[in-house]
This record gives C-alpha cells, structure tokens and sequence, in this order.
C-alpha cells in the first residue's frame, strides 16, 4: 500500500474547509486548521506535510505570513494560496515569497488537483537534485581525498588558493595517487562546479581521432563523419576540461591545443566557423613533463601554457601517517558497500600494509581492501587476510628495519620525501626548491631521476 501524500488546509471558514477535505480525503491524507497558529503547530509536529493549501485573507497571521514562515521553516512543504480577492499583484507577490501557485475561490476542484499533483512532483524532482548535487560535493569535493601527511597537507593548500581562479594547473603524479580525485575537487571548489566537468583520456586515442574528440567535427569532414559532432572543447563550455595523460599527445596537436588555450577560439574538424569556449583546463600526467619538453617530445609553449600551477601528488609510501588513515576509510567504504561489518583491523595488519611499498600507490591500497574485505571471514582483518604478495613483500623489510614499519622510513625514503615536500611547497619550481634545500639545480634533477627509476622498479 502506497502511503498518500499529506495535505494541511488552513481557512478561517468552516464550510471551505470541510469542502476541501471531502474533496480530497480520497487521494489524500488531510489536515485541517482554522488558523495560521494552528497551521504552524501542526507543521511542527509533522514534518511529512507535503502541500498546504491555506486562505490568503485570514485573521491574525494571513496566509502571506504564514507562506514567509512555512517557506523557512518547512522548505519541504509546498504551498497553494487560495483567495476570494485575485489580484495579481497578490499573487506575484505570494510566488515571489515561495508559493508555488494561486487559486481564485470559488475553487475548480479538477484543476485544485491537477494543481497538487503537479506541486508535488516538482518538489520531489527539486528534492532530488539537491540530493543529487550533495551526494556530488561528498564524492569530489577536498573531504574526499584523505590524507594527514605534510606532502598532503601542501596539495590540500594548494587547491584551496588555486580553485577559485582561472588559472589551468598541472597535476603531475605517478599512477594511482588520486590525480583525477585532484582535479575533479578543483573543478567542485571553484566558480565553475554548477558547470560541466569534460574528461579526455589522451592516451587512449590516435592523433586524427583525439583531434576529433576535442574539436569535434562538421557533417562529411571526413569518410564515416556522418554527422556533426560537438567536441570536448564545446561540451565543457562553461566549465572545467580535464586532459589526462597530457603527455601522450601527438605533436600535430599539440599546436591546435596550443592555439584554443592561447585564443578560447577554434574550428570543428572541417569547419570554417569559429567557435568560442569559456574553459579551464586541468591537465594531469605521470611523466616529467619537463623532461618531455627537453627531449623535444613535448612542446614548450604548451608546457608554459599548462603549468601555470603545478601540483606534484607524492607516492603513496612518502605519505607519512596517510596509509592507516586510508586503510580506515576504505575499510568503512567497503565493508557498507558488501554489507559486512567489521571490528575493524589489527595493528599487525596496518602494520604490514604500512611497511609495503605500493607501487600501485592509493589505487593498489583501495583494491587490496576492497578484496580483504570481500574474502575476509572473521570479525576483524587480520595479517592473515593480507593478500600473500604484500605479506611477503614486507615482512622480510619489517623484519629487517623496524623502524620502516613504524613510519620512519630508511634514509633514501627520508630525503626523497623531504625533496618531494619542498618542491610542492615551491609550485614545482626546481631553482627555487633547490635554493631552498641547498643543493644544487642538477642534483636536484638526478635525485628526481632516480626516484622516477626506483618508482618504476
Ligand atoms: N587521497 C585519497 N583519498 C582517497 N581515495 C583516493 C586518494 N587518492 C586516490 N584515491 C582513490 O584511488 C583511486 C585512483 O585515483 P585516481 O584515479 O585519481 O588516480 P590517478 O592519479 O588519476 O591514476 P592514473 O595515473 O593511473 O590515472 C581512485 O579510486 C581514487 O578514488
Ligand atoms: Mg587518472
């Protein structure tokens, strides 16, 4: 049996009420009140009222007052003002408070339900998108990249200062260490979020194919271009254009990238017309982009133009505190999502998992959890229920150094972290890191080299 939605009637006139209430009861779950005060105590009591129909001239608080105060305290309750006085000044005025619409006495009993029907479904439909656009600023939003450790802590201040401008940012990053969570809680957090995020993986498809997908192309611009298709550049209007594995991208178009970045102006594949866009680009790779650069491989301009802000995710393993605080939220995530309930992990366990390189970095943890969890069979996880691959891997590099499994990290870990940390407090910026460390441009080069090897390892 469906529950019937809850109608609340409010007028003075006994016979306008009980009209209303024979009329309705049958679709209806019906209330009545012969006065504002009397509405209001019963809206306060029950808070599943979903339409009020009330009288606009009443004594005491008038249905105008009680529409202001319903409005802000009940915001889920729509309104329908009725009166034997139409105006329309009256009735603009009620819609400008928060009715959702007027009716003239004496009252069509066919439209007054058509009428609430209507209210209700438009209120369910508004209901819906704020849920919607809440479940949207939980998932992308700061709050969903975890993270205590100083290295985190710079990336976090970065976003902040860097979400509500224009500027394009590029987040570089080994694979795995949340750079597209990075980029989608910038796009959340700046003047854009009520605009579209675009995404385009650039590595995926061939120069002629990603030139299409970003400018689109027009009508018979090439064999098997049917139609026009809009492009990337056009869907995200208004909003932010995420280009992943920036690296990847074919020199041929590179300079058109160039081109729409400089001027916001390009054509469709084929086309004559120029189109203009109001994007911000967010780039994101797991090369050294500069090193591309130096390597001919990538162009400089574009490089220049990409990297006005430069956001460096560390490894997982130079997270100092972070991999106890993701075990937690993915242990959580997970074990709602299976329906599994859990006393959590032991510490031999976190430990462990702490003392694992993670060459997958964050990605390689979430998976590891979501699979602990699936096949774990007692109450809480134990070193048992870490898969046998990273039980093997660290146990010999726990046993050997306690202090790595403690979060101490060897030396080489120590310093690399140290690096990492200053470079993404300096932007990126290697002159000005390497002054700040002491050390010298080139060394500060070599040292990234070997991290690079060692992370490839
Ligand atoms: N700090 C974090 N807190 C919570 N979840 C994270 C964090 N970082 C990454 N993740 C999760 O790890 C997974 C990988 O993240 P993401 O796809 O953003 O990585 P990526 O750097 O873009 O990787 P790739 O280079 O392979 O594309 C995602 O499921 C993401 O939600
Ligand atoms: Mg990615």
């Amino acid at each position: 049996m469906s529950v019937k939605p809850v109608i609340l009637i409010v007028d003075d006139d006994k016979n306008t009420r009980d009209g209303l209430q024979r009329a309705l009861q049958r679709s209806y779950d019906v209330r009545v009140a012969e006065s504002s005060e009397a509405a209001l105590q019963i809206l306060g009591k029950e808070s599943n009222v979903d339409v009020m129909l009330s009288d606009l001239r009443m004594p005491g608080v008038d249905g105008l007052g009680l529409l202001r105060r319903v409005h802000a305290q009940h915001p889920s309750t729509v309104c329908i003002l009725l009166t034997a006085y139409g105006s329309v000044e009256i009735a603009v005025e009620a819609m400008k408070q928060g009715a959702y619409d007027f009716l003239t006495k004496p009252i069509n009993l066919d439209h007054l339900d058509m009428l609430i029907s209507r209210a209700i479904k438009s209120r369910d439909m508004e209901q819906k998108v704020v849920s919607l656009e809440s479940q949207l600023n939980e998932k992308y939003g700061m709050e969903n990249i975890t993270g205590e450790s100083i290295a985190m802590k710079q990336v976090f201040d970065i976003i902040q200062q860097t979400a509500p401008t224009q500027a394009s940012v590029l987040i570089q990053g080994p694979s795995g260490t949340g750079k597209e969570l990075v980029a989608k809680a910038i796009h959340r957090l700046s003047t854009r979020s009520k605009g579209p995020f675009v995404a385009v993986h650039c590595a995926a498809l061939s120069a002629s194919l990603l030139e299409s997908e970003l400018f689109g192309h027009e009508k018979g611009a090439f064999t098997g271009a049917e139609i026009l298709r809009k492009g990337r550049f056009e869907m995200a209007d208004g909003g932010t254009l995420f280009l992943d594995e920036v690296s990847e991208i074919d020199p041929s178009v590179q300079v058109k990238l160039l081109r729409v970045l400089e001027e916001r102006i390009f054509e469709r594949v084929g086309g004559q017309n120029s189109i203009e866009v109001d994007i911000r680009v967010i780039a994101a790779t797991n090369r050294d982009l500069r090193e591309y650069v130096a390597e001919g491989k990538f162009r400089e301009d574009l490089f220049f133009r990409l990297n006005v802000v430069d956001i460096i995710l560390p490894s997982l393993k130079l997270r100092d505190g972070d991999i106890s605080l993701l075990v937690d939220r993915f242990l959580k995530e997970f074990s709602e999502k299976n329906g599994k309930i859990f006393d959590g992990i032991t510490a031999d366990a976190v430990s462990l998992l702490q003392a694992y390189s993670w060459p997958g970095n964050v990605r390689e943890l979430r998976n590891t959890i979501e699979k602990m969890i699936v096949l774990g069979r007692g109450e809480r996880l134990t070193v048992r229920d870490v898969p046998a691959n990273i039980r093997e891997a660290s146990s010999g590099y726990a046993l050997g150094s306690r202090a790595t499994v403690l979060g101490g990290g060897s030396l080489a870990d120590t310093e690399e972290r140290k690096i990492m940390a200053v470079l993404n407090k300096n932007r990126g910026n290697k002159t000005r890191a390497a002054l700040e460390l002491g050390i010298s441009r080139r060394t500060l080069h070599r040292k990234l080299r070997e991290y690079a090897v060692r992370e490839a390892e």
